[in-house]
C-alpha cells in the first residue's frame, strides 16, 4: 500500500472495494487462525483416548464435530479469498486505470517544450512499466501488508498464548529477519531504480531505431545499431541481474533462517514437553504441534515483510516518475480575462516579435528576430525563406505551441495570448511540412478536423480533388477505406502531403496555413493545386510557406525570410526589382529547373 496525493483520491472513489477486499481478508485470517488449534487439541484428544480417558465414542464424537468446523471454516475461507480478491484486486485495477487516464490527459496538454525535452519511447516506459509497478503496490501490496500485520500480529498473540518461553526463543530469529529486511530493502530499492532507468533507456533506444528504420537500411548502419542496441539491453540486463542478486540473497537468508528456527522450536519444544509433564500446566505435545503450525503460519507474513519492502519500494519509485509527468506544469493556457472571439477573420499582425525556443542554450541567436508585418482577412501570402531560416517558427507562434510576448502577434486585433487557444488552433488548418497521417482509413485521416456530423464523403470527395489526390485514392484497392500504414508508408511523400492538404481544406478555415505542404509534389501538380486553392480560399486568409518561388510567385506579398530576419515583402515584382537576395534565389531555381527539365 502506498500513499500519495496523486493516488490517494482514487482509494476514496473505489473505497468500497478497498473495504470489501479488506474485511473479508480479515475474515480469512481470523478463520485461518482456528486451524492450528484445533488440530493441536485433537492430538491432545487422540493422546488421551491412547491413555484409556477417553471412549471410543468420546473420541467419534470429537472428531464428527471437528470435520462439521473444519468443512465451515473452509466454506468461509473459500468464499472470503474471492471477495478479497475482487475487491483489492479490483479496486488497485480501477486506481491505476483512471491513473493513467490522467497521465495521458495531461500528456495531451503538454507543450512541445516536454517533448522536445524527453523521448517518446522512454514516456513510454511510464505508462507501462510504472504503472505496472504502482498496480502491484496498491492491489498485492495491499494485501500483503494488511495481512502482514493482522495475520501476523495475531499468530503471534496464539503462539505467546500457548507458551511465552517459545515465544522468545523466536524473538531473536524475528528480529534479525526484520533488520535483514529493512537493510537489504534499502539496496533493493536502489538498485530497482537503476534497472527502471536502464530500461527507460532501452525502450528508448529500441523506438528510435525502429523509427528511423528507412534510414538505418538505407545508410547500412544495422551493425551499428545492433551493437548500440545491444549495450543498451547488456546494461538492462545487468541492472537487473544486480537487482535479483540482492532479491535472492534476501530470499535465502529469510528461509535459511526460518529453516533453522523450525530446528530450534522443535529442540527446545521437546524439551520442554518433558519439563512441564508433571506440572499443573503442561506443555503437551498437542501444544507443540499447534505452535509448529502457527509458526508455519507466520512464515508467509515474514516473508511478505521483503515482498512488502519490494513492492512498496518499486511503487513509490514508479509514482515518483508517474508524478514527474503529472506536475509537469502546463505552459500553455488561456489567459484569466480571455476575449471570446465567436469567429476568426483572419488579421494577422507581428508586431517586431523575436522569439528564442525555450530549450535554446544561453547566448544563441533567437529563432526569430524583430519581425514585423501584417496579413489582411482574405490575403493570401507567401513566406520564403531557406531551410532553417525560421519559417516553421513563425507558424508555431500562430499556432500558440509557445507562449509570447504581450501584443507581440496579434490576430483580428487582439493579442494572441488573449484568445482562447483552442479556438485559435480551431480555426487554423494546418498542413505541417511532415504531414502525420494515423493509421487509420484515408477518409477518417481527411476529416481528422472536421465535426462528425459534417464529415460526409462528397465533402471528404471534393477536398481530395482540390488538393489532386482523389485519382490516386480510388486507385486503391479500398478507395477512401484504405488504412494507411504505420507512418504513412503506403502513400508516397507527395501523396502524403496532399492528404494533409485535403485534411486542412475539409476544415475549411478562416486562416490556412501550408508549410511548404508541395515541396514534394511536382510542379504541374502544385500549379494545379495552387489555382484550385486560389479559387476555394477566395476571401479567406492563406499563408503559403515555401522554399520554392513557383509557390509563392502569385501571393498578394511575399515575405522573404533569411536567418530569423525579414529581408523584404513585397509582390513578385516588387521582390524581384529591389530585393537582391530574392533574385538570387529566382535566378539560381531557375537554374536548378532547367537542369531538371533537361
Ligand atoms: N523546437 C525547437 N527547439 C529549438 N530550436 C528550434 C526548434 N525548432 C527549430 N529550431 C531552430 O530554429 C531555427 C528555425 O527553424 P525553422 O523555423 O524550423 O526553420 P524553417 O522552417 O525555415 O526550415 C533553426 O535554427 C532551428 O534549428
Ligand atoms: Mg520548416
Amino acid at each position: 500500500m502506498i500513499f500519495s496525493k496523486s493516488i490517494n483520491k482514487y482509494y476514496l472513489k473505489f473505497l468500497p472495494y478497498f473495504l470489501m477486499g479488506i474485511i473479508s481478508l480479515l475474515i480469512v485470517d481470523l478463520a485461518q487462525l482456528e486451524v492450528p488449534a484445533i488440530i493441536g487439541n485433537l492430538v491432545d484428544d487422540l493422546e488421551a483416548y491412547r491413555t484409556g480417558e477417553y471412549s471410543e465414542g468420546q473420541i467419534l464424537g470429537i472428531i464428527n464435530d471437528l470435520l462439521l468446523t473444519l468443512t465451515l471454516i473452509a466454506a468461509l475461507i473459500v468464499s472470503g479469498r474471492f471477495l478479497w480478491r475482487l475487491g483489492i484486486m479490483g479496486g488497485s485495477r480501477r486506481l491505476v486505470y483512471e491513473l493513467r487516464n490522467d497521465m495521458f490527459d495531461h500528456a495531451l496538454k503538454l507543450s512541445p517544450r516536454f517533448y522536445s525535452e524527453r523521448k517518446v519511447g522512454g514516456l513510454m516506459a511510464y505508462f507501462i512499466n510504472d504503472i505496472q509497478a504502482v498496480r502491484r503496490a496498491t492491489g498485492p501490496g495491499m494485501i500483503m501488508l494488511v495481512d502482514m500485520i493482522f495475520l501476523g500480529g495475531l499468530v503471534f498473540m496464539r503462539m505467546f498464548m500457548i507458551d511465552a518461553r517459545m515465544t522468545m526463543v523466536l524473538a531473536v530469529p524475528l528480529f534479525i529477519l526484520a533488520v535483514l529486511g529493512i537493510t537489504l530493502g534499502n539496496i533493493m530499492r536502489q538498485r530497482f531504480r537503476r534497472a527502471q532507468e536502464a530500461f527507460e533507456y532501452l525502450s528508448d533506444d529500441v523506438q528510435e531505431s525502429l523509427s528511423g528504420i528507412d534510414v538505418i537500411k538505407s545508410f547500412v548502419k544495422e551493425d551499428k545499431e545492433i551493437r548500440h542496441f545491444l549495450k543498451a539491453n547488456k546494461n538492462a540486463r545487468d541492472k537487473n541481474v544486480l537487482f535479483a542478486r540482492m532479491q535472492m540473497l534476501f530470499r535465502a537468508l529469510t528461509r535459511i533462517i526460518v529453516s533453522l528456527s523450525f530446528v530450534l522450536m522443535i529442540f527446545y519444544g521437546m524439551q520442554l514437553v518433558e519439563l512441564t509433564q508433571d506440572t499443573a500446566d503442561p506443555f503437551t505435545i498437542g501444544d507443540l504441534v499447534a505452535f509448529l503450525s502457527y509458526f508455519s503460519m507466520l512464515i508467509w507474513p515474514m516473508m511478505a515483510i521483503s515482498m512488502i519492502i519490494n513492492v512498496r519500494s518499486r511503487g513509490k519509485a514508479s509514482l515518483k516518475r508517474i508524478e514527474s509527468i503529472l506536475d509537469e506544469p502546463i505552459d500553455i493556457v488561456d489567459d484569466e480575462n480571455v476575449v471570446d472571439i465567436e469567429e476568426i477573420r483572419g488579421d494577422i499582425e507581428f508586431n517586431n516579435l523575436t522569439f528564442a525556443y525555450p530549450d535554446a542554450e544561453e547566448g544563441d541567436d533567437p529563432a526569430l528576430k524583430n519581425i514585423s508585418f501584417d496579413v489582411s482577412a482574405g490575403e493570401m501570402i507567401g513566406i520564403l525563406g531557406r531551410t532553417g531560416s525560421g519559417k516553421t517558427s513563425i507558424v508555431d507562434l500562430l499556432l500558440r505551441l509557445y507562449n509570447l510576448e504581450e501584443n507581440s502577434l496579434l490576430i483580428d486585433g487582439v493579442d494572441i495570448m488573449k484568445i482562447p487557444f483552442k479556438k485559435i488552433r480551431e480555426d487554423i488548418g494546418y498542413v505541417p511540412q511532415d504531414g502525420f497521417l494515423f493509421s487509420d482509413t484515408i477518409k477518417n485521416n481527411i476529416a481528422l478536423g472536421v465535426d462528425d456530423d459534417r464529415a460526409d464523403m462528397d465533402k471528404i470527395q471534393e477536398v481530395a480533388q482540390l488538393s489532386d489526390v482523389h485519382d490516386n485514392i480510388v486507385q486503391f484497392k479500398h478507395g477512401y477505406e484504405t488504412v494507411i500504414g504505420e507512418r504513412g508508408v503506403t502513400l508516397s511523400g507527395g501523396q502524403k502531403q496532399r492528404v494533409s492538404i485535403a485534411r486542412a481544406l475539409a476544415k475549411n478555415p478562416p486562416i490556412l496555413i501550408m508549410d511548404d505542404s508541395v515541396s514534394a509534389v511536382d510542379t504541374s501538380t502544385e500549379e494545379k493545386i495552387l489555382r484550385n486553392l486560389r479559387k476555394l480560399r477566395k476571401g479567406k486568409t492563406t499563408i503559403m510557406i515555401a522554399h520554392r518561388i513557383s509557390t509563392v510567385k502569385n501571393a498578394d506579398k511575399i515575405v522573404v525570410i533569411d536567418n530569423g530576419e525579414i529581408l523584404d515583402v513585397g509582390t513578385h515584382e516588387e521582390l524581384e526589382a529591389r530585393c537582391e537576395f530574392y533574385r538570387d534565389l529566382v535566378e539560381r531555381q531557375q537554374l536548378e529547373d532547367e537542369v531538371e527539365g533537361q
